[in-house]
């Protein structure tokens, strides 16, 4: 593996699904492969879980790893090419990244969509340019349009708790007070297709997702109707992506938030939710804290999706001089 960006780069997925649950059984033999190897991650965005559990996959593996923020302690940096640098940013992400490239020998990058330009975020801009100009591989955090460590993690739950072969999943969007990206619920969708899962994807009218990522998935704006006979719910907050209300909030409709009420209708199914979530808004305490939640053990893969992934990059660099 070069680089890890979305579910394409990941081959035949039963085949990862596999390495996944044997790295779990035995998650330090190969404490040795990352010897003398630097991991970067760089985060322009916050985050608990994809710091802590690549870290530690990382660490797994025997890498050094160093963790930037930009927002804390690194100059502030310019992204738009052919700016004039008068403002408040002192270095372009043109020398920054080239340079980040000289002391790791692969780059972690968080970068969500700014919702200042739909061409930008869905042409990956900042993603693209570590790609270009960093010289070495590269893993998306989270990006503008993608999460596939997130998407992974789900994919290694389901399969660790499905009862069937081909599940029924339903993603359903539920109500928050931000403005939030589209990335989960894109990548999700795309992996879940991938996996050929029977997928469900149900948000008011207006909340559709490029098509790109939902082809093979039914949609429906009928909550309800989609819960029915369902054996995982996915619950996630998406701003808008059409024109011309992009990464705008046009519904904060309580009444899509997850409770038992609607948990009922489903074939018992498992709750799930990429963290971190809004009580009450998204999903009531009662469902979170239900033995049917299985959102602490899907986090906790995301160190084993990480740690597939950064194994698969480590097998694929050139040999250390
Ligand atoms: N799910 C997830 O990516 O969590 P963090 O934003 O805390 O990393």
């Amino acid at each position: 593996m070069k680089h890890f960006t979305s579910v394409k780069d990941m081959g035949p997925l039963d085949k990862a699904i596999q390495e996944a649950l044997n790295i779990k059984k035995q998650k330090y033999a190969a404490s040795d492969l990352g010897k003398n190897r630097t991991a970067l991650l760089i985060f322009f965005n916050s985050s608990l879980r994809t710091r802590l559990s690549t870290q530690k996959a990382a660490e797994n593996l025997g890498m050094h790893v160093i963790v930037l923020d930009v927002q804390q302690g690194a100059w502030n940096l310019e992204t738009r090419k052919g700016i004039i640098m008068d403002g408040d940013k002192p270095e372009h992400l043109l020398e920054a990244i080239p340079v980040m490239g000289c002391y790791a020998d692969m780059i972690g990058v968080r970068s969500f969509a700014r919702f200042q330009s739909k061409e930008e975020d869905y042409g990956e801009v900042i993603l693209n340019q570590f790609i270009q100009y960093s010289g070495k591989p590269v893993i998306s955090l989270e990006s503008a349009t993608r999460h596939p460590l997130q998407s992974f993690a789900d994919h290694i739950t389901i399969e660790e708790y499905k009862t069937t072969d081909r599940p029924r999943v339903v993603l359903t969007w539920a109500p928050h007070p931000k403005a939030l990206p589209q990335a989960v619920p894109n990548s999700f969708a795309e992996w879940m297709v991938a996996a050929g899962y029977q997928l469900t994807i149900t948000h008011p009218k207006g909340y559709e997702l490029d098509e790109s990522f939902t082809q093979g998935a039914k949609i429906t704006y009928n909550q309800q109707e989609a819960f029915r006979d369902a054996d995982f719910i996915y619950a996630k907050n998406w701003s808008a992506y059409r024109d011309p209300g992009y990464g705008r909030i046009l519904s904060t409709d309580r009444s899509w938030m997850v409770d038992g009420k609607k948990m009922e209708l489903t074939n018992n199914a498992l709750f799930m939710h990429c963290l971190p979530v809004r009580r009450n808004m998204i999903v009531t305490d009662e469902v979170l804290d239900s033995p049917r939640s299985i959102v602490i053990p899907q986090a906790a893969n995301r160190e084993i999706a990480a740690q597939v992934v950064l194994g698969r990059i480590l097998k694929g660099l050139p040999k250390n001089e």
